[in-house]
């Protein structure tokens, strides 16, 4: 059964009768630009073949049913007065975009849905912006409203800032709009301007690997290095790093306390092997690929020192195993997953010998398994 099947039947089970509206959104794995997104810089993602489907129906009163038919949970909310229910987090991803939405003057009345995902939750593959956006595009069948793909995916995003509290930038918004059924999206995260970028060869797999360590970086972490990257900026009288030339940089670089001058490095050099990998992901050149995926990983691991130990082996082991092209961190940081790119002719015996590597080294299980770059959200016809 697909992902909309199951969610059908388990909203049929649920609720005793038929959803009328159903949407897919997926999530998405960054090839390259990692924390570039609010610094106004660079992003190469893909979205996956991994996605959180929503379907339900419009019940014409005030009240608000969810049902994540993953956990089994049902929380109840009032369309008329949203207040985040402590026990039931996962729903604030869905009252955020309604949040959003009422505020721009859209009159969202009671609704029941279902949501059923298969994105890791908690690993770097953006299943709250799966969440957000599947939401944007169900509620949008059920009380339309005018809004063009960009104005959803910055909608989706101000609700996870709003309302969920998270400080993220745009990139897993942005991806779970846009993605393209095998290729990858490139995004200047200032103007918003963006493109579909096709790899100029077809035998790449994306291989995704979990640690399974789980990372939070809701007001943690990533709270820190946004504000270190935007006391950088300020250093330089810009407000977005982007805005940073080398000339200034180098010139001043001395003169920030250690942190920032790493944090602000890592962005520079980042924003520049996006443009690179772009370049060489077109032209299908692997060599250069690796090499960029190599170094974005070292960015990370020494500048931005959003690794961890699990991550820096995975991506050395991936780097010994035939047919790797290359292996970096890839989502928030601390835990998660690595992005390895693979020739499709050696994904089987990757995974396998990643795998295996890794629980010899350290006792934890990964999940290795290969993705597609996915085609964006999108409502499904029932
Ligand atoms: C998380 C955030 C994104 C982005 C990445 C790092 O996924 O939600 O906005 O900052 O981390 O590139």
């Amino acid at each position: 059964m697909t992902l909309i099947e199951n969610a059908v039947a388990a909203y049929t089970r649920q609720f005793g009768s038929a959803p009328t509206a159903a949407a897919v959104a997926p999530g998405r794995v960054e090839i390259m630009g990692n924390h570039t997104d609010y610094n106004g810089g660079f992003v190469l993602p893909a979205a996956l073949d991994k996605a959180t489907a929503m379907v339900g129906a419009a019940t014409g009163d005030s009240a608000i049913r969810i049902y994540a038919a993953d956990f089994r949970r049902e929380a109840v909310f009032s369309a008329s007065n949203l207040q985040r229910d402590p026990h039931n987090s996962w729903a604030s991803y869905v009252l955020g975009v309604v949040d959003q939405l009422q505020q721009l003057g859209v009159k969202i009345g009671g609704f029941q849905a279902v949501i059923h995902s298969d994105v890791p939750g908690g690993a770097g593959l953006s299943s709250s912006a799966a969440l957000e956006v599947a939401t944007a595009f169900f509620l949008k069948q059920l009380f339309p409203f005018d809004l063009g793909p960009m104005q959803i995916a910055r909608l989706c995003q101000k609700a996870e800032n709003e309302f969920v509290g998270v400080p993220c930038g745009i990139l897993d918004q942005f991806s779970s709009v846009f993605g393209i059924d095998g290729g990858l999206l490139f995004l200047d995260c200032l103007t918003l301007e963006h493109s579909a970028v096709k790899m100029g060869r077809d035998d790449i797999a994306i291989v995704i690997c979990d640690s399974n360590v789980k990372h939070a970086h809701a007001g943690g972490d990533y709270t820190t290095r946004r504000a270190e990257c935007m006391a950088a900026a300020a250093h330089f009288g810009k407000q977005l790093l982007r805005e940073v030339t080398w000339e200034e940089f180098i010139a001043r670089e001395n003169e920030l306390p250690e942190n920032q001058r790493k944090r602000a490095k890592h962005i520079l050099t980042e924003d520049e092997r996006v443009l690179l990998m772009r370049d060489a992901a077109k032209a299908g050149d692997t060599a250069r690929m690796g090499l960029l995926l190599a170094e974005g990983h070292a960015s990370c691991r020494d500048l931005f020192e959003n690794s961890t130990p699990e991550i820096d082996l995975l991506v050395v082991l991936a780097s010994q195993i035939p047919g790797c092209i290359g292996a970096k961190m890839t989502g928030g940081g601390w835990g998660g997953c690595t992005v390895n790119l693979v020739y499709a002719n050696a994904v089987p015996e990757f995974c396998r010998s990643l795998a295996a590597r890794y629980k010899e080294r350290t006792g934890n299980i990964a999940s290795v398994y290969a993705c597609r770059a996915a085609q964006g959200a999108h409502a499904v016809p029932l």
